[in-house]
């Protein structure tokens, strides 16, 4: 009886929720490419399709970071966590498949009480993976937040059963995905979320030759390209927009100044695409990009100095010299 009446209810919420999602991004897919340079938002990269093919990326001989960061977490999973006494939460920002988060949990020694793990991610599919990686951990509760780092931070810090210390976790070098005065803001915001004796673990991607940076953002395999591609393929689908993928190709600029690797999405001739739902018709002439996203590089002393100016204390520093690669713990002060 219940069930038939929660039921009707639940659907037209979600169908609202859809409905809402949709409007958010057309209103974005408008602004933003109406800037100079046109831009479009990388958290819309991981839809369904698009999470798996980062997935993809992953696994590629070109990008090292994921390997480099699970070889770290494998080798020092108990050093990354002893310095936090009686550790009961982890929050993991961006959690991706939660094997990392996995590798750190199953590397903790002398575990005496239950581990809670709150979970935030933007896409539906990764959180579904991580949740059921992580369910399989014995002793550990899984708590999944479909949200934005800020929302999800918040609803996590706020939890009632947050007792012992916190560990919150941003790896993947998610770090360098924002722009530096972003990245001093996010570190501020975790602090605060954060009390003293908790712990924030960043991992970060270090510079490095230039082409071995471009080869793991444009790889001969072209998964990096079908990636930043299906944010056209997800705009003509959900805005019936017209884009002609053949007409577009993925490119990865080394930028030296701002120590980032830029990718782009380069129009190839001069055209006009329209995106009805987005209330749009956009020209583009031949030559013009569409910049999707931005990976800093850092290097190891820079991590340190965005914590510390941030309110935390550097704890310690593991580097995979062979990748290029830093992962840092810090404490709240
Ligand atoms: N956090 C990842 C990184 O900066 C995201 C990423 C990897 C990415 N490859 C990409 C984003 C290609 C856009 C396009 O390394």
């Amino acid at each position: 009886m219940t069930r038939a009446l929660l039921h009707p209810r639940i659907a037209s919420d979600a169908v609202s929720a859809e409905a809402e999602a949709r409007r958010e991004f057309a209103a974005d897919v408008a602004r933003d490419l109406s800037l100079r340079p046109k831009r479009l938002q990388p958290k819309y990269l991981y839809d369904a399709l698009g999470s798996q093919l980062f997935e993809a990326i992953c696994e590629l001989p070109w990008y090292r970071i994921t390997r480099a960061e699970r070889r770290l977490l494998t080798r020092y999973a108990a050093a990354m966590t002893e310095p936090l006494a009686d550790l009961t939460t982890m929050i993991e920002l961006g959690c991706g498949s939660g094997e990392k988060l996995a590798l750190l949990a199953g590397g903790m020694r002398r575990r005496g009480r239950p581990l809670r793990v709150h979970l935030v991610d933007i896409s539906p599919t990764a959180l579904d993976l991580s949740a059921r990686t992580l369910a399989t951990l014995p002793q550990v509760s899984v708590v999944t937040h479909g949200a934005s780092y800020d929302v999800g931070l918040r609803q996590a810090a706020a939890s009632p059963l947050r007792h012992g210390a916190t560990l919150a976790l941003f790896l993947g070098s998610n770090i360098g995905n924002f722009h530096p005065t972003e990245a001093d803001a996010f570190f501020r915001s975790v602090r605060r979320a954060l009390r003293p004796g908790d712990g924030f673990l960043v991992g970060a991607d270090l510079v490095k030759p230039e082409p071995v940076l471009l080869r793991a953002y444009d790889d001969p395999l072209g998964v990096t390209a079908a990636f930043d591609k299906n944010l056209l393929v997800r705009i003509n689908r959900e805005l019936g927009g017209t884009f002609d993928l053949a007409d577009f190709t993925h490119e990865a600029r080394w930028n030296a100044t701002e120590l980032r690797v830029e990718m782009h999405l380069v129009c190839r001739r001069a055209q006009q695409v329209a995106i009805p739902v987005a209330g749009l018709s956009v020209a583009f002439e031949a030559g013009e990009t569409i910049w999707t996203e931005s990976s800093y590089k850092y290097v190891p002393a820079g991590i340190g100095a965005c914590g510390e100016a941030a309110g935390f204390d550097c704890h310690e520093q593991w580097i995979d010299r062979d990748a290029g690669f830093a992962v840092t713990l810090f404490r709240v002060r």
